[in-house]
């Protein structure tokens, strides 16, 4: 189901983030994460930057491997999954009227002893990233595995970052922190932007 529910509408609008715990499936889910860690495996994946360019290394803000799929990727899991964010870009326009007009998708990995400080995904003033919509590839994650998204609205939210689950919040109001976590992590993102 990749369509808006009125709930997950009013909660984007009024929390600025709704939860669902599948996207994908789980067959496509497990086979985008196979993906992802053939990718890791290949040393194709690169260290992640931050700032306005994310060309600076700063591994005391975060300390992921990320990697950029598009639509012509060689791996056919994210080309499919690449179809799936490009129609939910359509539902989010038709349901919450954001003007989205394009997306990217980052793979990214955090190794065990990894994290992600708190931060917005967009930087207020540039009229850049709107909505952020993360699935995660991690089957059976388990309490000691940490890692949870903290989302800081009032009050803060943790979320599992469990097998074809999908967070969605909007990119300049919802500040958020990956938690530390103690097994591989993986996580596929989409930005959508309405220029
Ligand atoms: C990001 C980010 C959150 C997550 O890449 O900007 O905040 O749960 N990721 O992986
Ligand atoms: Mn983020």
């Amino acid at each position: 189901m990749i369509r808006l529910s009125d709930d997950e509408v009013t909660a984007l609008g009024e929390r600025g983030y709704f939860v669902r715990d599948s996207f994908l499936g789980r067959e496509l889910a497990l086979r985008v994460r196979d993906a992802a860690v053939a990718l890791r495996d290949s040393g194709k994946m690169n260290r992640a930057g931050v700032g306005r360019t994310q060309h600076q290394v700063a591994a005391e803000v975060r300390n992921d491997f990320i990697y950029w799929p598009d639509e012509t990727d060689s791996s056919g899991a994210l080309r499919e999954a690449w179809a799936h964010f490009a129609l939910f870009q359509q539902h989010l326009n038709s349901a919450a009227w954001l003007g989205l007009t394009r997306f990217e998708l980052q793979l990214a990995h955090y190794a065990s002893g990894g994290k992600y400080e708190r931060h917005a995904d967009a930087f207020a003033g540039d009229d850049n990233r709107r909505v952020t919509a993360i699935v995660y590839l991690n089957d059976q994650w388990k309490p000691q595995d940490g890692g949870q998204l903290r989302i800081y609205t009032e009050p803060s939210v943790d979320l599992t970052p469990s097998l074809d689950r999908l967070v969605v919040f909007l990119s300049e109001r919802i500040e958020h922190e990956v938690l530390p976590n103690h097994a591989d992590r993986f996580a596929l993102t989409a930005w959508y932007r309405s220029r």
